[in-house]
């Protein structure tokens, strides 16, 4: 719901309120942000209690103290501006409040938006160049607790504007103990949780090559240092954008926390001619009085809701196999054949044929960009692998790398000027490839057709969109100084009518892994490949640290070899499932090379998720403990009757503690049953039946599982020899299954 005072404005949510103080000096000033407010008071600041009362006239510099939603240069306020404009003869510009709109939300043209909101708040600000108008657009998103915030910014005037940076949100509040806690990475290490006390300085970090990047993840939260997993403050900051972004906070001297972020203002200078406008992406704002679980659960419920296509919503992704891990390149249509036989008896749904597809591809430097299936390889051709898919029973699926073209491609020969490039210089190549310059309508054109070609070919149910290298030699003029935007405003064109042409496809977004995972991709693809490493122990940590701001049923998980390819680390086949299992499960690993009773353990996994996996589309996902700081993790999904819970450790020990499964979600009065999936703890590839996990069985009521939790069979030590316990070894787990008793 959103109010209208004589002074302000109140955004609300089922369990939070937004005030917009609008000051006597014409700014929008952040007067509160926090638990709802009943609001029945006549003026906006007698509903809500804030410092942000009118400046006194003539104070020097009065927008230094003010909070405010939006902030210029040069005018006072000495913060880190969130708009930063020039003319040919101006650097200072002022706005002031010129009216406010409630309005039925109208969709942006050019950029993902989230789709539900209830109501949208236009809050118009004009300049002293009469004719230069500011919009800050507030979506409102009752029921998930969510407010979108976006600017924008229209040229009336007969001179050439150049924005050169805007941010979709700005929010300012006051605390002393303020941690921020983001996720850092890198290839096969990404999301890595940190947790930093905001210091009385500029904290910012970002990206400029090209995507969000591995390197920082565009969500982020700040919480209070008092706040705890389940209680506390919690602010939590998305951005519905996929390219170079920046976010910065500023703690001033009086402990003012000023919170910003947009696209990135280091390679950004977008110029704006008589009539035209600017709109920068959605910023996503979210305030949970819970902690990180609060936080966590309200952005599930969010994404879910407002953001994933609707195919993910309403219906269950297929269990996929795909080729990489186990061939690589070296494939022929025989084998493959073969991987089909036994994916379909094992109970998967979807084969998907990885890179190696197309002519000339005989390793990952060379032939993207033509598309032409490898008739060598493949004598029947990718329509002959999808009849031979269907015809076991199985949909068929297709990896391209669509935005990137080789040097040694058709495509390029015909259109060197189509790759990304500054005329003066050669552009440096990255694995092997060039970028498309998906700013041009014609090569956005050329993508669709390929894609539309390929899918055509192939029968194609579900797409792996890969994007193997980052942005570089972007020619960076004054002319078009908006070139990051614009390329990913190309892409979204091209995703945009993917999505529309095809609403029942399934679509992975891969960037090596998770270079590119944000609410913008979120938009148009179903799931995520997180991360090329699929070690037991690093992926539960990237699943981990992504939860709090993600669904995990947007999380692409695959079972791998025992030793993934990126750490050599063992693992059973049983615990990397135990990790996977949380997410969308796939496999990739050769099936052709499966001992008998790996071949049955793998049978059994999938027959299990199949019975569950409801709950990954529709349950609640809590993060009980994480690995990091702990030795142990414990993941659950629950929808209050059924619930999955994995219980894995990191080291064990010789004189373990007592496991117990704590649990969330369940009902206090309701008796639920549990039982554990009996784990093969294989021991360096060998198969030994006698080592079966324990059968770990009961029931107790709700109350238990949520207040000193349920004791399980004890970990087997030297001491304790009794044969009833449970038996672990370092990197491994149980899987646990609840039913709730009618
Ligand atoms: C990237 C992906 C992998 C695989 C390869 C193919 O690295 O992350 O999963 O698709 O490309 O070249």
């Amino acid at each position: 719901m959103i109010q209208t005072f004589s002074d302000g404005y109140l955004l609300s949510t089922k369990s939070t309120s937004y005030a917009i103080f609008i000051a006597e000096n014409g700014k929008a000033v952040s007067a509160y942000y926090g638990p709802k407010i009943p609001a029945q008071l006549p003026s906006l600041l007698a509903s809500c209690p804030s410092n942000v009362g009118p400046v006194a006239p003539g104070s020097f510099c009065s927008e230094e103290r003010q909070a405010c939603e939006f902030s210029l240069p040069l005018r006072g306020d000495y913060h880190i501006p969130s708009i930063i404009l020039e003319t040919e003869d101006s650097s200072v510009f002022d706005f002031r409040f010129q009216k406010g709109e409630i309005r039925v939300p109208n969709a942006l043209c050019d950029l993902p938006t989230p789709h539900g909101a209830s109501e949208e708040l236009v809050l118009t600000f004009v300049c002293q160049f009469l004719g230069i108008v500011m919009e800050l657009h507030y979506l409102v998103f009752e029921e998930s607790d969510v407010i979108a915030r976006n600017v924008v910014i229209r040229n009336h005037t007969e001179k050439e504007l150049h924005i050169q940076k805007a941010m979709s949100y700005q929010l300012a509040f006051a605390n002393h103990d303020d941690i921020l806690l983001s996720n850092y990475g890198s290839w096969a290490h990404e999301a890595i949780r940190e947790e930093i006390p905001l210091p009385h300085a500029r904290v910012s970090f970002g990206s400029i090559n090209g995507w969000t990047s591995n390197r920082h993840n565009s969500f982020f939260a700040v919480k209070e240092k008092s706040t705890s997993k389940t209680d506390g403050n919690i602010y939590g900051f998305h951005l519905l954008w996929s390219g170079n972004y920046e976010i910065s906070i500023e703690r001033d001297s009086f402990d003012m926390l000023r919170i910003q972020g947009g696209i990135d203002s280091t390679l950004f200078d977008k110029a704006l001619k008589k009539g035209e406008s600017f709109e920068t992406p959605w910023g996503i704002l979210a305030y949970s009085a819970k902690g990180e679980q609060g936080l966590s659960l309200l952005f599930q419920h969010f994404v879910k809701e407002h953001i994933l296509p609707p195919l993910a919503r309403e219906k269950t992704q297929p269990i996929v196999y795909n080729n990489f891990d186990a061939t690589g390149f070296t494939f022929d249509e025989n084998k493959i054949h073969s991987l089909m036989d036994k994916a379909s008896d094992l109970g998967i749904e979807t084969f998907v044929l990885d890179d190696g597809w197309f002519e000339g591809r005989k390793d990952d430097r060379h032939a993207l960009g033509d598309w032409i299936e490898d008739k060598k390889r493949l004598p029947h051709g990718l329509k002959g692998l999808a009849d031979y898919s269907a015809s076991r029973g199985m949909s068929f699926g297709i990896w391209m790398e669509p935005e990137m073209v080789c040097e040694d491609s058709h495509l390029y020969q015909e259109h060197p000027d189509w790759i990304v490039r500054d005329p003066s210089l050669t552009p440096y190549q990255a694995h092997g490839e060039w970028t498309l310059d998906l700013r041009k309508k014609e090569v956005q054109d050329d993508v669709i057709a390929t894609i539309e070609r390929v899918l055509s070919v192939s029968n194609a149910t579900f797409l792996k969109w890969d994007c193997n290298r980052a942005l570089s030699d972007a020619p960076l003029t004054t002319k078009n100084g908006s070139f990051y935007y614009d390329y990913i405003v190309g892409l979204y064109r091209v995703l945009g009518h993917i999505r529309k042409n095809h609403p029942n496809l399934w679509m992975e977004a891969c960037a090596s892994g998770g270079n590119r995972f944000d609410l913008g991709v979120l938009s148009y693809f179903t799931s995520c490949w997180l991360s090329d490493d699929t070690d037991f122990y690093e992926r539960s940590l990237i699943q981990s640290s992504l939860s709090l701001g993600y669904p995990i049923s947007a999380f692409s998980n695959h079972v791998t070899l025992h030793r993934s390819n990126i750490m050599h680390r063992y693992g059973t086949l049983d615990s990397r499932y135990d990790v996977a299992f949380f997410g969308l499960l796939g496999y990739e690993l050769d099936f052709d090379k499966l001992t008998t009773q790996e071949y049955q353990t793998i049978k059994e996994q999938i027959r299990d998720y199949k019975q569950q996996r409801h709950l990954i589309k529709d349950g609640d996902f809590y993060l009980i403990e994480a690995f990091d700081p702990s030795n142990d993790s414990t993941f659950e999904v629950t929808n209050g009757k059924e619930a999955v819970v994995s219980k894995l450790i990191r080291l064990i020990n010789p004189t373990p503690a007592e496991r117990r499964l704590r649990l969330k979600g369940l009902e206090e009065g309701a008796l639920y049953s549990y039982r554990n999936r009996q784990e093969r703890p294989t021991e360096e590839g060998k198969e030994n039946e006698a080592l079966l996990s324990e059968i770990d069985e009961g029931e107790a009521y709700g109350a238990s599982f949520l207040s000193i939790g349920v004791p399980l069979a004890k970990q087997w030590n030297a001491d304790s020899a009794t044969g009833k316990e449970a038996y672990l070894s370092d990197f491994s787990g149980r899987l646990y299954f609840l039913k709730k008793k009618e």
